[in-house]
């Protein structure tokens, strides 16, 4: 019988240098799309996969998470007051019920790897899913839930990626797979930012993965790697040698809102989709555009 996924870590320790200043006091997880932080986006695809329990990987600068996640008595207290009931309704519900909110705390910002670990406790040997909020990918199937897919027909860890042009090999970790892989395919390694001309494919990883519960004991094994950090995508190579994993190109669009420009491009485009802002945003940026 397959194990079934019913836990997510998010790690959401890391500095956000790539969005100073912005991410100097402020979490980049909780920086806005519209009117979402990220984090809640990646919680939202997280719940409508089936998963129950949310791990969130923080550290000291990141409280707003936390209480991004919580009641807020006052908030709820005066909204009731003042008969706004759908807003009410929108801030109780962020965690519906039935879904479990875990923080660990990440000492220090030691990579991906390092975040993931430090959840070991409370994953235990379960398979569990990881994902990073900065990635934000909007699919009408959520992206979780087609890795989840390919989890139940073949019982292997599951890591979403996309194709990239060659040039950006040495911003992602890389695949290598059957010349023949389109959709899916059993990955036969796996290699952290290599240069262009050692990319064994262009095949990037992206930040989702449905791991094995074994890839804590590799995790525990690693020393730093690239950048002196501890890296998950050391830990998924060392995996490789023992258990089988997929790579999927989800159906769908990811956003790297770690990035300015990524950012913005998420802004407008869920911007433009939005009921009640879509109509007129896109008449001012038309007439923007028009008119630079
Ligand atoms: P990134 O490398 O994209 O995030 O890590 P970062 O380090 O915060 O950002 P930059 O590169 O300096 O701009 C991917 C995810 O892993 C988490 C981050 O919070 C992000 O969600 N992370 C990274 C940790 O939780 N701990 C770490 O030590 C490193």
């Amino acid at each position: 019988m397959v194990q079934p996924i019913t836990k997510a870590i998010f790690p959401v320790a890391g500095l956000g240098t790539r969005f100073l200043p912005a991410t100097k006091a402020n979490p980049k997880e909780m920086l806005p799309i519209v009117d979402k932080p990220l984090i809640q986006y990646a919680v939202e695809e997280a719940i409508s996969s089936g998963i129950t329990e949310l791990i969130f990987v923080t550290s000291s600068s990141k409280r707003a998470i936390e209480d991004h996640f919580d009641t807020n008595f006052e908030l709820e207290y005066r909204l009731a007051q003042q008969g706004k009931s759908d807003l009410l309704d929108l801030v109780q519900k962020i965690v519906p019920k039935g879904v479990d909110c875990i923080y660990v705390r990440q000492p220090q910002a030691l990579g991906l790897g390092h975040a993931v670990l430090c959840a070991r406790q409370v994953v235990g040997d379960e398979p569990c899913a990881v994902l990073l909020a900065d990635d934000l990918i909007d699919c009408s199937t959520p992206c979780l839930k087609q890795m989840l897919n390919v989890y139940h027909e073949t019982q292997a860890s599951v890591i979403a990626v996309e194709k990239i042009a060659p040039e950006d090999s040495d911003k992602y970790g890389i695949i290598a797979v059957d010349k023949s892989f389109k959709g899916q395919g059993y990955i036969h390694s796996i290699v952290e930012k290599p240069k262009m001309q050692d990319a064994p494919s262009n095949f990037a990883v992206v930040g989702r993965y449905l791991l094995s519960g074994k890839i804590f004991e590799h995790l525990s094994r690693l020393t730093p790697g690239r950048g002196g950090e501890i890296q998950l995508t050391d830990a998924i190579a060392s995996l490789l040698k023992e258990e089988k994993a997929m790579g999927l190109i989800f159906d769908g669009t990811r956003f790297d809102c770690g990035s300015k420009l990524g950012y913005m491009q998420a802004t407008i485009t869920l911007g433009l989709r939005h009921p009640e802002l879509g109509n007129d945003f896109r008449s001012y940026l038309k007439e923007t555009v028009e008119s630079f």
